[in-house]
């Protein structure tokens, strides 16, 4: 099954929305399978978002993503990375489709609430850099034979 990498930004903890962030997630179907509140340092953030190193955002990309703390979580599901990011809406919350996570609560790209992996290969990578192995949970899930064909 496909695992995807997500975030409640600290604009999202700060707001109050971390119980709604999940709270799609799981009406959606997908499955938690790890969780922790982190306190992000420099380190983690540029390891996070060495993708962007270079960009004329990314310092205030840093500076964002260590302001504050993050909810930082592993959820579970058939194309899990394209759910997700689907129900996370599009990067510039004004371009994010009425329904999103994105539309619903924010306003800028650089407030925009949630990080989510954005392909299979990067959401594992970004799992061994947030997660221990004995951090992530293997559990079965009573409701899973009504969600999963
Ligand atoms: P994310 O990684 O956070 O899930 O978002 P994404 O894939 O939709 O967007 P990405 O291109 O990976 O950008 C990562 C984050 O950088 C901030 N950003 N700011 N000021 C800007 O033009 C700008 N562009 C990107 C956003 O916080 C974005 O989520
Ligand atoms: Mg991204």
């Amino acid at each position: 099954m496909e695992r995807t990498f997500v975030l409640v930004k600290p604009d999202g903890v700060q707001r109050g929305l971390m119980g709604e962030v999940i709270s799609r997630l799981e009406r959606r179907g997908l499955k938690m399978i790890a969780a922790k509140f982190v306190a992000v340092n420099r380190e983690l953030a540029e390891k996070h978002y060495a993708i962007h190193l270079g960009k004329p955002f990314y310092a205030g990309l840093i500076a964002y993503i260590t302001s504050s703390p993050v909810l930082a979580m592993v959820w579970e599901g058939p194309d899990a990375v394209a759910a997700v990011r689907q129900t996370m809406g599009a990067t510039r919350p004004t371009e994010a489709t009425p329904g999103t996570l994105r539309h619903d609560f924010a306003l800028q790209v650089g407030r925009n609430l949630t990080h989510a992996s954005d392909s299979p290969e990067n959401g594992e990578i970004e799992i061994e850099l947030w997660f221990e192995d004995n951090e992530l949970v293997s559990w079965s899930r009573e409701t899973d034979r009504w969600i999963l064909e």
